[in-house]
């Protein structure tokens, strides 16, 4: 388990680029998709930390739709490269921050088993579960299917309305409210 503090939306999207990093060299990807399964009330940053792991992979969405959207998928622009781990939690600050961040790197890195160069990541579903009821609304959007392809990153909010997936490759990152507005914590397990 790894608890990290973010002090503001930019940090929250620096760490979602952090964990977009680590997956990009997730073996599991060349069997199936690797899940990111976000949990935390409404505004606890969830799709902050999304947009951060689109924009590690050069996807940047458009401006939230007004139309209700269970799903998209991203094709993404280019392969894994260099993220800035050391820099992100640096941004923390204190001396506290700087002995953290050497835990944190290697407990992210700890994150992925795999350093074959050839596993990508060519899509990533990003999936609201909000106004879904069960798993079974899940197949409006044919996630049978998604659940088999290869090289797919598939993040979800709310995953706890949609319970009982048994999915393979998960990571779980929890976003809880801090003590000040724009204090998140960040719980990646
Ligand atoms: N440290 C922080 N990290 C992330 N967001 C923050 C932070 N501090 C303040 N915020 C604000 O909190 C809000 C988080 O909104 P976001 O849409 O990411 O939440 P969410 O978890 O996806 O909510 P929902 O369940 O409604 O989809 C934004 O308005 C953002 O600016
Ligand atoms: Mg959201």
């Amino acid at each position: 388990m790894i608890k990290i503090i973010s002090f503001s939306p930019a940090v929250t999207k620096k760490i979602g680029a952090a964990i977009a990093r680590q997956i990009s060299n997730h073996s599991g990807l060349s069997q199936g998709p690797v899940f990111v399964l976000l949990e935390g009330n409404l505004g606890a940053g969830k799709t902050t930390f999304t947009l951060g792991f689109l924009q590690y992979f050069g996807i940047k969405p458009a401006a939230a739709s007004p139309t209700f959207v269970i799903a998209k998928r991203y094709e993404t622009r280019r392969r894994g490269k260099a993220c800035p781990v050391v820099k992100l939690i640096s941004t923390t600050g204190g001396e506290r921050g700087k002995y953290n961040s050497r835990l944190k790197t290697e407990k992210l890195d700890s994150l992925t088993t795999s350093h074959q160069s050839q596993v990508t990541v060519s899509n990533i579903w990003h999936i609201d579960a909000y106004r879904l009821k069960s798993k079974k609304d899940l197949e409006l959007i044919g996630f049978t299917e998604i659940k088999k392809q290869p090289h797919m990153v598939v993040i979800m909010e709310w995953p706890g309305n949609v319970n009982g997936m048994k999915l393979k490759n998960v990571i779980r990152v929890r976003f809880e409210h801090g003590t000040s507005a724009s204090e998140r914590v960040i719980i990646i397990r």
